[in-house]
């Protein structure tokens, strides 16, 4: 057995870690980071949190940043400032789905994470778990559904037959989104359409999973000298849906940093996690989220380009669990930013 610690939400203020050793050194970086929060999603609230964090945690590995808004200033403020890095920590739409980072390659700016296109890619879930599939990696059972389309053909045809296809329970949620808004799992057929007109709220395609059951776990990738290595599991516990509220508000969510796994499955989710972050081109930072059932098999739900960072996240729940410093990684990131500055 692994040896585990204990995390709770209401004890994780890590994020200002202070390393004296890094403080006064800023080479290689010829002007401030620019941490960009905020935003027009659902999730605004919480990328101001992750933003605040990075921020704080930056500032005492000694960097030199700005937060800055996704406003009608910023242009004109990235042009005046000519930061040495831009963290986009936006979540939801324009930071995950790439158009933040066009707009960064459009002015010459290097950034952290990943590339336009291959945020585009994870953002959109069919399109990601396509691509898991093709590398041999596995992900729930799927159909994917445009509203139109669900409406052209009658709802409760539709309904019927893909619960014959995929069975009960199912999951219910938007193509695109995150922090668990417009999910619903659905136990019972009649449940089935109250799920799906939950889901057009928040985006007019849905994807409709097989549940499956097991231990949700969060696997961070960070990429470093010898490649892409998966940082320790973060296991999720809950006893009710892991949806908005648990995962930012102090309550029934514990986590486990490092996940209770034996040995071999911690190599196999962490081998998962490597094989996603690799198959779906990404850089610098990922979180790929998955549940391990049973049997072992590791399926994987999803993978953020632009993970929380907030002091409840799981990506940095994940460095601590690691023994590294948060503000030393971060400055770490900005500065891999800043040596292969294109995606
Ligand atoms: N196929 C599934 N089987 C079991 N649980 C699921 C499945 N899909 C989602 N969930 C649960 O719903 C939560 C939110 O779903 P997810 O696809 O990660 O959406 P989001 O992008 O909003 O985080 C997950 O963290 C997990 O607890
Ligand atoms: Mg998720």
């Amino acid at each position: 057995m692994t040896s585990t610690t204990r995390a709770t939400n209401r004890t994780d203020e890590t994020g200002t870690g202070h390393d004296s050793s890094v403080m006064s050194d800023t080479a290689g970086l010829r002007g401030p980071v620019v941490v960009l929060a905020g935003g027009l999603s659902h999730e605004r609230d919480v990328s101001l949190r992750s933003g605040r964090r990075v921020a704080e945690a930056l500032r005492s590995a000694g960097v030199e940043v700005q937060v800055h808004d996704v406003d009608a200033d910023l242009m004109a403020f990235l042009r005046d400032t000519r930061p040495s890095v831009v963290w986009p920590l936006l979540h939801g739409a324009s930071g995950e789905d790439g158009s933040i980072r066009d707009i960064l390659e459009l002015v010459d700016l290097p950034y952290v994470g990943s590339g336009p296109r291959e945020s585009r890619a994870v953002w959109n879930k069919p399109v990601a778990k396509a691509a898991l599939l093709a590398a041999g990696i596995d992900t729930p059972a799927y159909v994917t559904l445009p509203q139109a389309l669900f409406r052209d053909l009658g709802a409760q045809a539709v309904l019927d037959a893909i619960v014959d296809r995929l069975g009960l329970p199912l999951v219910v949620k938007p193509v695109q989104g995150g922090s668990a808004l417009g999910v619903t799992r659905v136990e019972r057929a009649a449940d089935f359409p109250r799920a799906m007109v939950n889901c057009f709220a928040y985006g007019d395609t849905a994807l409709i999973e097989r549940a499956v059951d097991g231990v949700e776990l969060a696997v961070s990738v960070l990429d470093g000298p010898d490649g892409p290595r998966a940082l320790p599991a973060v296991e999720i516990v809950t006893d009710g849906a892991y949806d908005y509220d648990a995962r930012y508000n102090p309550g029934p969510v514990e986590y486990f940093a490092p996940a209770r796994l034996a040995p071999e499955q911690a190599a196999h989710v962490a081998d998962v996690a490597v094989r996603a972050h690799r198959a779906l081109g990404l850089r610098h930072l990922s979180r790929t989220d998955m549940i391990l059932s049973p049997e072992g098999v590791a399926s994987v739900l999803e993978i953020n380009v632009a993970p929380g960072m907030t002091e409840t996240s799981l990506l940095p729940q994940a460095i601590v669990a690691a023994g590294l410093d948060l503000p030393h990684v971060y400055r770490s990131l900005v500065e891999q930013a800043v040596a292969a500055p294109s995606a």
